[in-house]
């Protein structure tokens, strides 16, 4: 694996930065206290290019490789997760699972809306009784004719407020468990579809999350994307590439923690001397630093592996498992080293940490990871 960056990689790197800086940067706080990203910034990061990586030119993509994919998902973490989270599952959940399962229709009908930041995808496969064992989810889709008539209701959904299009899995035949499960696209203007915004989280505040609620939505056959019974692995292979984005958003944050630690270090002063002095602080500093480092190489692994088409599911566990557990160390040791001012939301580091909280959670959980992870080793499942 070379780790010398290309000039095309180094140059959507600092195309990220400067987007960072000009249109997030200057709003973080404002979002944060607001509980809303302002929507506009869709439509930006669908012109500079953001939602169309590693996208066919041909259905509005941008092109570019996994590890590009990457760095823009860093750089937009590093600024706000709650902005990178929307390109993690628009593009990233939705748009790249329709380019891999979709067919022709389905392709034109959606990608070149994705792409652009005219419209918005969000995935829904957790809900209300299922989260981790997802294979086991209740909503029901059943044949009429030619349509199907989807009931059943979704829950902590990324984007979901937003969204045109929902990646929607559900139950369309009485196969046992996740064989049963198939996977529809279904506008979300389609009569019976409610939602509601999820309120009170404790970070990813800008985020539009939702519950949705699918009373009698009728869709047509050719809603269904891949063949029946086959949700699950879509659902599966989505998730196997949408962590290694996860990852990257987690060494963002990481990276934005060390930013921060190393520069009020250098600014505050104790005992007479700035605090960059302090062994005890060179610590905590130089424990994010060695996180950012290791959890970056695992992400970068993993794209390197997916572009060279070589498996790559298990790695991507890894590097969400490691990155998401270091972000929360990262951004817990970045308010220690900003004493009380790190408990208010004027310093960056308390939002770090409660955006770095649910890394862990979402996209499996770090004990789903482990258990993966361990099943690889072993043989063995423990599902
Ligand atoms: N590509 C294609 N197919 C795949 C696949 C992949 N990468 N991985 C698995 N599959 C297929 C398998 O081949 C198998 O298919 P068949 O039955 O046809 O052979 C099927 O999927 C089941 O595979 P497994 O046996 O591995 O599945 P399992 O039931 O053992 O999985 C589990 C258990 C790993 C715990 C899984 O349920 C899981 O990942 N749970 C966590 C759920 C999760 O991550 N939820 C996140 C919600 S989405 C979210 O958070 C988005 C957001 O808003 C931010």
């Amino acid at each position: 694996m070379n780790l010398e960056l290309s000039e095309e990689q180094t140059a959507v790197r600092q195309l990220a930065r400067d987007f960072v800086e000009r249109e997030i940067a200057p709003n973080v706080v404002a979002w944060d206290r607001a509980e809303e990203v302002d929507r506009a910034i869709v439509k930006k990061l669908g012109e500079v290019g953001f939602l169309g990586l590693t996208i066919d030119e041909e259905y509005g993509g941008s092109g570019g490789d996994h590890l590009a994919y990457c760095l823009v998902t860093e750089e937009l973490g590093r600024g706000d997760s709650s902005v990178r989270g929307i390109v993690s599952v628009s593009l990233g959940l939705v748009a790249k699972t329709i380019a891999a399962w979709g067919d022709e229709e389905q392709k034109r009908r959606w990608l070149p809306g994705l792409t652009s930041g005219e419209y918005v995808g969000c995935f829904g496969l957790t809900e209300p009784g299922t989260g981790s064992d997802a294979g086991n989810l209740s909503t029901r889709a059943v044949r009429d004719g030619d349509h199907y008539v989807i009931n059943g209701t979704k829950m902590f959904i990324t984007n979901g407020t937003w969204a045109d299009v929902v990646l929607l899995f559900a139950r369309s035949t009485d196969a046992p468990g996740h064989k049963g499960v198939s996977a529809f696209l279904v506008p979300t203007g389609t009569p019976g579809l409610t939602r509601r915004t999820v309120h009170g989280k404790l970070g990813l505040r800008g985020q539009a999350t939702a519950e949705l609620v699918l009373e009698d939505v009728r869709v047509p056959a050719s809603a269904m994307l891949a063949p029946e019974g086959k949700g699950f692995s879509v659902a599966m292979s989505a998730l196997a590439k949408g962590r290694m984005s996860v990852a990257a958003g987690c060494v963002g944050i990481a990276q934005a923690a060390l930013d921060a630690a190393v520069r009020y270090a250098g600014e505050r002063e104790q005992f007479g001397k700035t605090i960059a002095h302090h062994q005890l602080v060179q610590e905590l500093i130089s424990d994010i630093a060695l996180d950012v480092d290791a959890a970056r190489l695992l992400t970068w692994r993993v794209a390197d592996l997916i572009d060279r088409g070589q498996p790559f599911t298990v790695e991507s566990s890894k590097a969400k498992l490691f990155a998401s557990e270091a972000a929360v160390r990262a951004a817990n040791n970045a308010l220690q080293v900003f004493g009380g001012y790190g408990y208010i939301d004027e310093y960056p580091a308390g939002k770090l940490l409660r955006d770095a909280r649910v890394m862990t959670l979402y996209e499996g959980t770090s004990q789903i990871q482990k258990l993966v992870i361990g099943r690889a080793l072993t043989g063995v499942s423990a599902f």
